[in-house]
């Protein structure tokens, strides 16, 4: 079987369980902020495991099931946590849930996940918006030879396309606009993906702050790289959830992270409802 073919499967799989909720809207949640899920009115939930080629989440603070259903009145699908590659997990495995959420039909995405802070002011639990990334992964999901098959949007699917807006304009305005809403300012920041899964030195820091970087984690850059090539609008989301390697003084831990994003969980899901009718009537504006 090939890979486009294993997509399709576990697509169809997923398909049946839809019913008639035909979501446009995708919710990848990182690392201890899957409960947002708990904002949603379920129509089903389903376990990665259940999910025909479907890799799994070994990472504590990663639920690893796929929720359908409403948010605010939106159908939505909602990704309780990821896969990564320092998990062992191939670049095309660590994509496969976005490649599957592009088959169900999705035209756009938020991403969420749990950065370092590396920008002057940004505060721990600060949600800050995706204006752009830096790959230093060492890696690209698209790597390989080209599916056009994987284009289910008009004029996707290439070999090559443009990545100067990776994160949408106009939804990063509505998510501004719903963070004002909601009481709190948005501000946008660059994130830079590693590898992981050691966080970083604070020379890399240094480095990594020199180059433009506001923001570092070790997800969401894969993700992008395919919903992108899949024509599918990104929305980034990072929740700092601690200040970068050197930049405090206190030692960074997965189980600090995941703390961090538990106290920010309410607040997210809060603006998530708001956002969400928001994206879902930009998009049927653009249809
Ligand atoms: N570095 C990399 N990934 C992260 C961090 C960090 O400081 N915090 C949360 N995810």
């Amino acid at each position: 079987m090939t890979y486009y073919d294993e997509v399709a499967d576990a697509a169809a799989s997923l398909d049946c369980r839809l019913g008639s909720l035909a979501p446009a809207i995708g919710i990848v949640l990182g690392s201890g902020l899957g409960a947002v899920a708990d904002a949603v009115s379920p129509t089903a939930v389903i376990p990665y495991a259940a999910i025909p080629h479907f890799p799994q989440s070994t990472v504590e603070g990663h639920s690893g099931r796929i929720v359908f259903g409403m948010l605010a009145g939106v159908p939505v699908i909602v990704m309780q946590g990821r896969v990564h590659s320092y998990e062992g997990y191939t670049p095309l495995e660590v994509t496969f849930p976005m490649r599957v959420l592009g088959a169900l039909g999705l035209r756009a995405v938020v991403l969420t996940n749990a950065a370092g802070g590396i920008a002057e002011g940004y505060r721990v639990g600060q949600l800050v918006l995706l204006a752009d990334h830096i790959n230093m992964m060492g890696w690209n999901p698209l790597l390989g030879p080209n599916e056009p098959r994987f284009g289910f949007l008009p004029g996707a699917g290439r070999r090559f396309f443009d990545m100067t807006e990776a994160y949408s304009k106009p939804l990063r305005a509505l998510a501004r606009q719903s963070a004002e809403e909601e009481g709190f300012a948005l501000e946008e920041g660059v994130y830079l993906a590693t590898a992981g899964p050691s966080f970083e030195t604070p020379a890399e820091i240094r480095a990594f702050r020199i180059l433009g970087a506001t923001l570092v984690g070790m997800s969401t850059v894969p993700e992008t790289l395919v919903a992108r090539h899949m024509g599918i609008e990104v929305l980034g989301i990072s929740c700092v959830t601690n200040l970068a390697a050197g930049l405090s003084s206190t030692p960074l831990s997965h189980e600090d992270v995941n703390e961090i994003g538990r106290q920010v969980e309410g607040r997210l899901a809060a603006f998530l409802k708001r956002l969400t009718p928001k994206i879902a009537a930009s998009l049927k504006a653009s249809l």
